[in-house]
């Protein structure tokens, strides 16, 4: 993971490159924060694990995955009490090249069956210095999951992440966007040590945004390289044969994880998988139906309008989900919170999904203030501030939606709904749009 002089000639490259791309397309957001870097820490060494973090698997596995320098087993050993490793588990390594950089050894192992609720202790590798923990999910609602988008590695991010912290969350949800490395690969590094005090502890479930596609023209045309490789989520499990999209069940929840920057049209594969996968939902046993995809389907800031993954896709694929009676549909890429009425080709349907922008997690880019005036019926709330979301599945019916605004560092709720499943009413005759 050394940088070398090559390497920063093209980092500066880079940087010109999506800084003019920035410049043409210029938002004039307020002031974000400076970038954060999260080197090694001093008492870590070649041989420990970094970078660590944790995604479900099934109804009760959990995949663990790390980074070391050198070449280490992918050997997870766990249990249920400190310092007592009762089980362990081996899985595969990896590692990738983006021009002049080579990747770490990507370690992932699948560990399990594992009890609901339940908190575990845990090593990687070969390097029993470095003890962590996670908390399953219960197996039944209620459940609280923690949402935010377009994270980057800010000083804002270090609050969103703060707050985060904080909320004892079951499951985190980011409708893509992660490191913002965008072309250097080191950063999607720091990023990795950024995020580990908490994706350690809890499952992070990701969906990619454009910032994850990392294809640079001539020199590296391969999409989302460092992207797969560090991330890899749930998708065989799912019958999807691509890591940039699939779904997951957890308490009482079915949510589907969609790629807006990969195939989505009428006949293409992730169609065809989503297709396949609504028809397996059973509502009786996940009540609740979400949805994460990265650019909005509805948006009534400036940022991002008009976008084919927004406009397109949202016209190939809102049908299925309106069919379906998805309840929520979450999405992140413009860098500010928006809240949607239940809406359907644009217009307010009572049968319709609630739709949430909360692509405000922090990111170097800073936030999408200016919106379209004046505001669409189908807008509820919208504001142009960090922060991040709590949704609280309560049971079957019932769910609470807070929007946790962290522009004055303090964590304020600013926004709250509660929201019905469209399970319990099947008319739609008493939902509120
Ligand atoms: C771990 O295994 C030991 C020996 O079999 C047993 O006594 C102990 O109860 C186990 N601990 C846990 C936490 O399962
Ligand atoms: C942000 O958090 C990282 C990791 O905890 C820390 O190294 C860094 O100093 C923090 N930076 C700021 C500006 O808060
Ligand atoms: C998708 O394509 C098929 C075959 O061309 C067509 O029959 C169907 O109506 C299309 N579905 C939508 C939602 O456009
Ligand atoms: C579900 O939770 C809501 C909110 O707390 C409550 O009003 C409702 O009675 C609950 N429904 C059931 C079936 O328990
Ligand atoms: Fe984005």
């Amino acid at each position: 993971m050394a940088v070398s002089g090559t390497f920063l000639v093209f980092a500066l490259f880079a940087f010109v490159f999506t800084h003019f791309l920035h410049c043409v397309i210029s938002y004039d957001r307020p002031s974000s924060r400076d970038f954060v870097s999260v080197p090694l820490p001093n008492d870590l060494d070649s041989s420990s694990p970094q970078q660590v973090h944790i995604s479900l698997v099934g109804a009760n596995k959990m995949r663990i995955s790390w980074i070391t320098e050198d070449k280490t087993p992918a050997k997870v050993e766990y249990g249920t009490s400190s310092g007592v490793y009762n089980f362990s588990a081996t899985g595969s390594t990896n590692s990738y090249k983006y021009l002049l950089y080579k990747s770490g050894e990507i370690h992932n192992v699948v560990i399990g069956p594992l009890n609901p609720q339940t908190v575990y202790y845990y090593c990687c590798g070969s390097n029993r210095v470095r003890e962590f923990s996670f908390r399953t999910p219960s197996s039944q609602l209620p459940i609280k999951l923690a949402m935010v988008g377009d994270l980057g590695q800010t000083g804002w991010t270090n609050s969103t992440l703060k707050h985060i912290a904080s909320s004892n969350y079951d499951v985190m949800l980011l409708p893509g966007d992660l490191s913002y490395a965008d072309f250097i690969q080191p950063l999607w590094d720091s990023f990795g040590r950024l995020v580990e005090p908490l994706a350690s502890k809890r499952p992070w479930m990701v969906t990619q945004g454009n910032h994850e596609v990392e294809k640079f023209p001539v020199l590296h045309t391969k999409s989302f390289t460092s992207y797969n490789a560090r991330w890899h989520m749930p998708f065989e499990e799912s019958g999807s044969d691509s890591n940039l999209y699939y779904s997951f069940e957890v308490s009482g929840v079915h949510v589907l994880m969609l790629g807006s920057y990969t195939d989505f049209g009428n006949g293409s594969d992730q169609y065809k998988w989503l297709e396949a996968d609504l028809a397996k939902v059973d509502r009786n046993k996940t009540p609740w139906l979400i949805a994460l995809v990265h650019a909005p389907w509805y948006n009534t800031n400036f940022a991002h309008q008009g976008e084919d993954e927004s406009v397109e896709m949202r016209k190939a694929m809102e049908g299925l989900l309106y069919s379906a009676r998805v309840d929520i549909v979450f999405a992140g890429h413009v860098h500010a919170y928006e809240r949607f009425t239940r809406v359907y080709d644009g217009k307010p349907n009572a049968c319709g999904s609630v739709h949430i922008t909360i692509g405000d997690g922090g990111n170097r880019e800073g936030l999408a203030s200016k919106y379209i005036d004046p505001k669409a019926e189908i807008s509820v709330f919208r504001e142009a501030s960090f922060g991040h979301g709590q949704l609280v599945v309560v049971n079957a019916s019932d769910a609470f939606w807070t929007w946790h605004r962290n522009d004055d560092d303090e964590p304020v709720v600013a926004d709250s709904v509660w929201l019905r499943s469209l399970e319990v009413d099947p008319n739609c005759k008493n939902m509120q749009i």
